[in-house]
């Protein structure tokens, strides 16, 4: 018989009689330990070793766990001083005592809270008694023992319960690891007596062997396609990108083209173009993030004179604000708060030319506002920004534009609701029903866009026109809550690497 040289050692390596793991053989034989199973597995699949497999639970002490079994658990500390300040009569002053059972940062709440979980003492006005009745013996703490047992190897003795609550207080990790043994089988035991020699088998292609040519008088190892394998987290591209890249296809596969422009931007596109007056709350500082540059100098004279006007005057039947309108105000230059900022910069012909309705054009882009974070809104955000533009539009085209766009991920229960924006009328708050709490959430926002905000642009025909947010798009589609699972430091990178974005 003959086996490539790992396959060879390790049989020789492996015993009849005692099982041998696979960790140690690696060791023994100089070889890595992911060699070394597939070879295992190699020789299991022709009969000649048996392989066993027992998931253990590997359990140690963490810095801080280690730190306490050395120090004693704060609350054992704490109450060790307080029976020695006499706490047992009078309750004691708990500045003393911190400072004598020599308790520091963070260590303070851990020892009051666990003081009083045990019963070891009260804590009251700012002092603390011994506890009468203590759950434990503070000579035979559980959790201190087991915290030594943790360290000696002996986890067997721990009770369950213990070793989760040192778990919870991050006092010990715990990590499963899959241990395989390897015994020899009477074929493997017949094979060696017969005696087996070393194939030249290559496992690898190199350069050297493609240029010297040795590549046509070799045997390459065969692969073992259903050997267990570690698991490697290549690169991926994020859910919220390849989400984006969806809704773009879906978009342009509806007809749409798609809009460029400055995420920082001068505030009379943002803003002063959607008739949102200078002195609304929005744009204030509290909403909106403004940047410390230079205002915006190009910016189209004409429009500017026709946007004042329809702010000042009104268009039309329109009476417009009679407020203040400031050119420099309008200059100011700040993080977009929606991507609308693009539709003005498109409908006005600034951006790709005067436009000759229907037209249809859609954006997908990061936008930025000063909200509080919560389990819904973060400080940034992608916005689908889209508008239509045709004769004689109405509110039953934006809601079927919506109904063919929502079904192309799935989702047909979306609801209306009547909405107000400065710059559309009628206006429309879009809602859809999470599929894990039964919720009705936002989705987006949606309207025609008013006279006082198309005449000075230029546009005499309709526009129906939308912001729609990305991230709730993905709360329907996978179900999450919390939009900081997928961004940020509390993200879940089980659901970054395994999710699935289908077409
Ligand atoms: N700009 C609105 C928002 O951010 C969305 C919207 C765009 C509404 C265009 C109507 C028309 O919520």
């Amino acid at each position: 018989m003959k086996l490539p040289e790992t396959q060879l050692a390790l049989l020789e390596a492996a015993s009849a009689t005692e099982p041998r793991r696979v960790a140690q053989l690696a060791e023994e034989l100089g070889e890595d330990t992911a060699a070394v199973t597939r070879a295992a597995f190699e020789l299991e699949a022709a009969g000649l070793l048996a392989v066993e497999e027992r998931v253990t639970e590997d359990v140690t002490l963490t810095e801080e766990g280690d730190r306490y079994r050395e120090a004693g658990l704060p609350e054992l500390r704490l109450r060790a001083a307080a029976v020695e300040a006499g706490a047992g009569e009078d309750p004691a002053e708990m500045g003393r005592l911190i400072g004598a059972a020599g308790l520091e940062g963070p260590e303070v709440d851990i020892a009051l809270s666990n003081l009083a979980r045990k019963g070891y003492g009260e804590i009251e006005g700012g002092a603390v008694a011994v506890g009468e009745n203590p759950r434990y013996d503070p000579d035979a703490d559980p959790e201190a023992a087991a915290l030594d047992a943790v360290a000696a190897g002996d986890v067997d003795s721990i009770d369950d319960g213990v070793l989760d609550r040192l778990e919870a207080r991050g006092l010990v990790e715990r990590t499963e690891t899959t241990v395989r043994s390897l015994t020899l089988t009477d074929d493997g035991v017949t094979a060696l007596m017969e005696g087996v020699e070393v194939t030249e088998t290559v496992g690898a292609v190199t350069s050297e062997l493609l240029t010297s040519g040795a590549f046509e008088n070799v045997e390459f190892t065969e692969y073992n396609v259903e050997a267990d394998a570690e698991t490697v987290h290549g690169g991926k591209e994020h859910i919220l990108r390849q989400t984006a890249n969806r809704v773009k296809d879906v978009l342009v596969g509806m007809g749409f083209q798609e809009m460029e422009g400055p995420h920082a931007d001068a505030d009379f596109w943002i803003n002063d173009c959607l008739f949102m007056p200078q002195d609304h709350p929005a744009r204030t500082h509290w909403d909106r993030f403004a940047l410390d540059v230079p205002p915006m100098a190009e910016l189209p004279g004409d429009l500017i004179e026709r946007v004042e006007d329809a702010h000042r005057n009104g268009v039309g039947e329109g009476d417009g604000y009679h407020s203040p309108w400031d050119e420099e105000f309008a200059r100011a230059v700040a993080l977009r708060g929606h991507t609308t900022s693009l539709s003005m910069r498109y409908l006005s012909g600034h951006a790709v030319g005067d436009l000759e309705p229907p037209q249809r054009y859609f954006s997908v882009e990061k936008v930025y506002r000063n909200d509080t974070l919560d389990p819904t809104h973060l400080l940034e955000f992608f916005q689908i920004e889209g508008w239509v533009m045709a004769e004689d539009l109405s509110v039953r085209d934006l809601m079927g534009t919506f109904t063919e766009f929502y079904e192309q991920f799935g989702i047909t229960d979306i609801e209306f609701k009547p909405h107000y924006n400065p710059y559309t009328e009628p206006s429309f708050e879009l809602f859809g029903r999470h599929p894990e709490t039964g919720e009705l959430i936002e989705i987006g926002n949606s309207g025609l866009f008013r006279e006082e905000v198309l005449s000075p642009l230029g546009v005499d025909c309709d526009v129906m026109a939308w912001g729609l947010a990305l991230e709730r798009l993905l709360m329907l589609m996978y179900g999450f809550e919390d939009i900081r699972d997928v961004h940020g430091t509390l993200c879940d990178l089980d659901l970054l690497r395994n999710v699935e974005v289908v077409y």
